[in-house]
């Protein structure tokens, strides 16, 4: 049967004015990282996405490297679009990046223009877009100087093949440059995108600042730890979780006795609030002022819905903060 999204789609969510724009992105935003590729089930993909945008997400965060294999979670989302999505391309806020290792030799791999300038057209051709609503430099590689990843990315802004740029995981100095090279050109870094949860909060000492003094939004990624801030894990390594999977990025190493004795505590707070611990991880992320929205990621539909349940318990005690706090320390 033909999808017919929800009419009340955007009275379910909240958006935020991201960064000195005219740009308003839901608070929450949904990332392909894993669980879109070819090794995974299409179905399965193509219901979340239905799912996101028919409670009003309308932001997705796609890079050249995602899959399993790489540049699959692209193809399948550029299907995706074109079966169920096709008349909508306007209402929609589509991301890509490049940067991390792609394709085999030197260009493949790194800032340079050489890398960018391929990898855009690589991801739209791709996913059948014509136009990246924002791409990213994916990092600072630590050898390419950054005026020159910074002019390949105004350039492609200037060939039609992005509305705005973004910065991901820049250490403060070359963010600081990148924000200067960018706005003198005119092309303003839109959104900074970095690692940001209970477990993970380096942005705070100068980052989320850094950012909002540059008139750029800041979006949050890995918010639930890749699911370590869930309730996933206090029983032990579930067979069909990420930290279980082969082709996952969470190591089982990275389930350590401390996280799971601290995120076991958390849940207990969480109850007390009446949310599920994924909910107020997110809630938690989303509370500071300088974060426009989070890209939570997940593998099915019911984890998603859990995850949006999020936006309906927002804030927080000073008791409760305090006691995450106590938590953490
Ligand atoms: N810029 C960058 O370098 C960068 C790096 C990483 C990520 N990102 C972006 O950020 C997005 C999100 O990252 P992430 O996937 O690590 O985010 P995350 O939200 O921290 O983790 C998502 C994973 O947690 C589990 N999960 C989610 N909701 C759950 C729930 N309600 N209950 C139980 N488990 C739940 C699922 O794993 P299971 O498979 O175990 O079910 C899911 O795949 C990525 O897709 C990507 O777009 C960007």
């Amino acid at each position: 049967m033909t999808y017919q999204p929800s009419t009340d789609r955007y009275d379910r969510m909240p958006y935020r004015q991201c960064g000195r724009s005219g740009v308003f992105l839901p608070r929450l935003a949904l990332g392909l990282w894993h669980n879109f590729g070819s090794v995974d089930d299409y179905q399965v993909a193509t219901d979340m996405i239905r799912y996101a945008f028919d409670h009003g997400v309308n932001h997705f965060d796609l890079a050249n490297n995602y899959g399993p294999e790489p540049g699959s979670a692209e193809t399948n989302f550029g299907r995706i679009l074109r079966e169920n999505l096709a008349s909508h391309r306007d209402e929609l806020f589509i991301s890509s990046k490049a940067g991390h290792d792609m394709w085999p030799g030197p260009f493949g791999g790194n800032s340079s223009r050489k890398n960018l300038m391929a990898s855009v057209d690589q991801s739209l051709r791709r996913t059948g877009l014509e136009y990246f609503d924002i791409f990213y430099s994916h990092r600072y590689d630590g050898v390419t100087p950054v005026e020159e990843t910074m002019q390949a990315l105004i350039d492609i802004v200037r060939q039609g093949k992005a509305l705005y740029v973004g910065l991901s995981k820049y250490p403060p100095e070359q963010a600081r440059q990148a924000y200067m090279v960018l706005r003198e050109a005119g092309v303003p870094c839109l959104l900074s995108q970095y690692r940001y949860s209970l477990f993970e909060r380096t942005v705070e000492a100068e980052t989320l600042s850094l950012a909002a003094a540059n008139g750029s939004g800041f979006i949050a990624f890995s918010p639930l730890a890749q699911g370590l801030l869930t309730d996933k894990y206090l029983q032990g390594i579930p067979p069909h979780s990420r930290a279980a999977r082969a082709t996952g990025f969470l190591k089982v190493e990275q389930v350590t006795d401390e996280k799971v004795e601290q995120a076991r505590r958390l849940n207990e707070c969480a109850i007390r609030r009446g949310q599920t611990l994924a909910q107020m991880a997110l809630a938690w992320v989303l509370k500071d002022e300088r974060v426009t929205s989070c890209i939570v990621g997940a593998s099915s539909v019911k984890q998603l819905a859990d995850n949006l349940q999020a936006l309906q318990n927002m804030s927080f005690t000073t008791d409760e903060l305090g006691e995450i706090e106590a938590i953490l320390r």
